[in-house]
């Protein structure tokens, strides 16, 4: 009988637009049995997530109401445990107009043989196969237990006019209702942005790094082994090139 799977899962956060689900498609391609994990498929149920206290409406970004914590740590437990990955599920992503930001084909092709042959030599050892999560979200390292699970802690940074403007450009977001396959029309209400999302990335993402400094501040050493991807002053090439170096690092030693 084949040994169970060995499951890594590959954390991507960073803050909404940030570029998480543009990066974990790429790395899907890359990864041989990669599965991508949408953070936002826990959330709530609509009608159990939180009124915001001041501005009275729904509030799906403060980090407590937002996401089913001790759902989303079981599930990521359970998928170690078992080494089971469930089958990529539809998104709702082909549903929200992207910019297609590319890969050289050739640095694709490099990694993908990087990660072929280190897969062939761990094989040749005796190693079980290893599958990884690419876990996409936008609240990854506010709680320590979903930060213990995750093997690789990726963080894409970006400064905050250009996080907005990217918002901005969106024009609705078609959020994952897994019972409506078109998914839920997600509208900004006017301020939604200045008033809730930013205030509730901070707030998150204050204690990752020195100072509460989110723009510029190293990271505090909360989030061990922080890979901190200021992906504006990057190519694509190097965004990736940094996220495969972590997970190969990893990969050899498990
Ligand atoms: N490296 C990049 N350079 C320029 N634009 C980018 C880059 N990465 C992503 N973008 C653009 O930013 C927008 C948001 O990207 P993406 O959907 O990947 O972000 P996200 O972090 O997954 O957002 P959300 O948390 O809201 O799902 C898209 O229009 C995408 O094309
Ligand atoms: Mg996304």
């Amino acid at each position: 009988m084949s040994k169970k799977p060995r499951v890594i899962l590959v954390g991507i956060g960073g803050a909404t637009c940030s570029g998480k689900t543009t990066l974990a498609k790429h790395l899907k391609r890359i990864l041989p049995n990669s599965v991508i994990i949408h953070q936002d498929d826990f959330a709530p149920p609509q009608e159990l997530v939180p009124m915001h206290p001041v501005y009275n409406v729904q509030d799906w970004d403060a980090a407590p109401g937002a996401i089913a914590w001790p759902r989303m740590v079981s599930f990521l437990r359970h998928v170690k445990e078992t080494g089971e990955l469930p089958a990529d599920h539809r998104s709702h992503d082909h549903l929200n107009e992207q910019k297609d930001i590319p890969l050289a084909p050739s640095e694709r092709e490099r990694w993908i043989g990087v990660v072929a042959r280190l897969m062939d030599a761990r094989a040749a050892a005796g190693g079980e196969e290893i599958v990884f999560g690419l876990v996409d979200g936008f609240l990854l390292y506010w709680s320590a237990e979903v930060i213990e699970q995750l093997d690789v802690r990726i963080y894409l940074r970006v400064p905050h006019d250009v996080l907005r403007q990217r918002r901005q450009e969106r024009h609705g977001y078609h959020t994952a209702v897994q019972s409506d396959p078109e998914g839920t029309l997600w509208r900004d209400p006017p301020h939604y942005w200045e008033q809730i999302v930013y205030p509730a990335f901070v707030d998150a993402h204050a204690a990752v790094f020195e100072g509460g400094d989110v723009e510029a501040g190293a990271p505090s050493g909360k989030v061990a082994g922080l890979v901190l991807l200021e992906s504006l002053s990057m190519s694509m090439e190097d965004a990736v090139s940094r996220s495969c170096e972590a997970i190969c690092a990893f990969a050899e030693d498990v």
